[in-house]
């Protein structure tokens, strides 16, 4: 690994921990733009997880044995680097879920069926994903509150002016709004939100899948109370996710799946549930999951958060000049200071998909469709875009060959 602790990473030299570089695989070099979907895997992390079966595998929490006991403590140091890595202020704040849909579910079901009812208001945002959009809808219409969603401008960018109209709706009781949109790459002001939010009543919840394996997380400086992320795209395995949330709230919460290590006792009469954060994790867990998921942010933390932004954004604004630079491109979303790695547009005349379909023939991987964002599909008039998203192992290189490609997507199509 090309470890950087300054502020630079060197991605041609990280580029040999990825196995799917590889050009004996796909005939010529991939130019996987897709990240923002789901990351490639460095080969750390796979040893990792593969060493963990080999020596370490036992179920977790249950066995007396020292085998059970490694693997316990391989999975609850996975709970550590969590913590450490949102800067928690303890692991037992740490849920393991699935993934980032599981863990907004979680919160949705376990807070949102306790404590929402009529004349309450959940905000959302025009450009989240389903993930943090379509469980507080179905959890509004169970409770019966309103549910209400933050509009965006132009630009892509929250319109906070519509805040005082939103608060004089009912009581504001949720607001769910991700950290960088996975659409456009949006940056959202999520720690004035929060403010915003506390002042209504309300609790905030941080969607951070698309934020976390681009930027440095601190729950405490966000100051919202729930926060999800998803193993698998910063560089670790999918079936791993978590949760963080305070402890005040997660104990006074119903828990979310029932049955295994979630339970404390049963009778016959009656069953009493484990503290957190176990009461939020029911049967054997993604056990070497979450220890490639400790591992992944092990990775990213040695080449750093600082340095994986900037080459980013440097990407970026490169992507944004080379194709602002072609009449026939549409490029959606805010100017490259206030977005991540993410640039969605739209080439005149010719369907995502039909985009894509040639950008593969020339070894390109993007993104074609709503990107489970259809609200903004519909503010922003389309039914899809085609998305090219870089993480640390992205260069400028397969940017050029973005372009070149376009070129024979419009002499082909356009
Ligand atoms: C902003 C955002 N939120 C939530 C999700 C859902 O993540 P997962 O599928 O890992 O649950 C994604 C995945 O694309 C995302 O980009």
């Amino acid at each position: 690994m090309a470890v950087s602790t300054s502020s630079t990473l060197d991605a041609a030299a990280l580029r040999a921990d990825f196995a799917y570089l590889d050009p004996r695989q796909h005939g010529k070099p991939l130019a996987y733009l897709d990240s923002a979907s789901s990351t490639q895997k460095p080969r750390q992390v796979l040893d990792r997880m593969r060493a963990f079966y080999e020596h370490e595998y036992a179920n977790v929490h249950r066995g007396v044995y020292r085998l059970a006991e490694r693997a316990t403590e391989g999975y609850e140091g996975a709970r550590r680097t969590v913590s450490a890595f949102l800067n928690a202020p303890s692991p037992r704040e740490v849920v393991f879920t699935r993934n980032a849909t599981e863990a907004i579910n979680l919160v949705a079901y376990a807070w949102g069926l306790r404590n929402l009812g009529p004349g309450d208001v959940v905000v959302v945002t025009e450009l989240e994903h389903h993930a943090n959009f379509v469980p507080w809808q179905f959890i509004a219409s169970k409770t019966g509150a309103a549910f209400r969603h933050i509009p965006i401008d132009d630009a892509g960018e929250l319109r906070l002016d519509a805040l005082d109209g939103l608060a004089r709706e009912g009581a504001i009781k949720v607001v769910a709004v991700g950290l960088v949109s996975n659409s456009l790459g949006t940056i959202n002001p999520v720690s004035p939100l929060a403010s915003w939010a506390h002042e209504q009543g309300a609790i905030m919840v941080v969607d951070a899948a698309q934020a976390a394996p681009h930027r440095t997380i601190d729950v405490q400086a966000l100051g919202c109370d729930f926060l999800a992320l998803s193993s698998h795209k910063l560089c670790g395995p999918s079936g791993s996710g978590a949760l963080w949330g305070k402890a005040e709230l997660l104990e006074t919460m119903d828990p979310f799946n029932l049955g295994g290590e979630m339970i404390r006792s049963v009778a016959l009469d009656r069953t009493t549930f484990n503290e957190i954060p176990y009461k939020f994790e029911a049967g054997t867990p993604a056990i070497a999951e979450a220890v490639g998921f400790g591992c992944a942010i092990d990775y990213i933390g040695e080449i750093g958060l600082p340095a994986i932004e900037r080459h980013e954004h440097e990407l970026t604004v490169y992507a944004m000049g080379r194709l602002g630079e072609l009449d026939w491109v549409r490029l959606f979303g805010p100017p490259a200071e206030r977005r991540a790695g993410i640039v969605s547009f739209d080439v005149a005349g010719v369907h995502p998909h039909d985009v894509a379909q040639i950008l593969d023939w020339e070894g390109i991987a993007v993104r074609a469709g709503h990107h489970c964002t259809q609200p903004l599909m519909t503010r922003l008039g389309v039914t899809a875009t085609t998305r090219a998203s870089f993480y640390l192992y992205s260069i400028p290189e397969e940017v050029d060959r973005l372009v070149d490609g376009l070129h024979k997507v419009k002499k082909r199509l356009g």
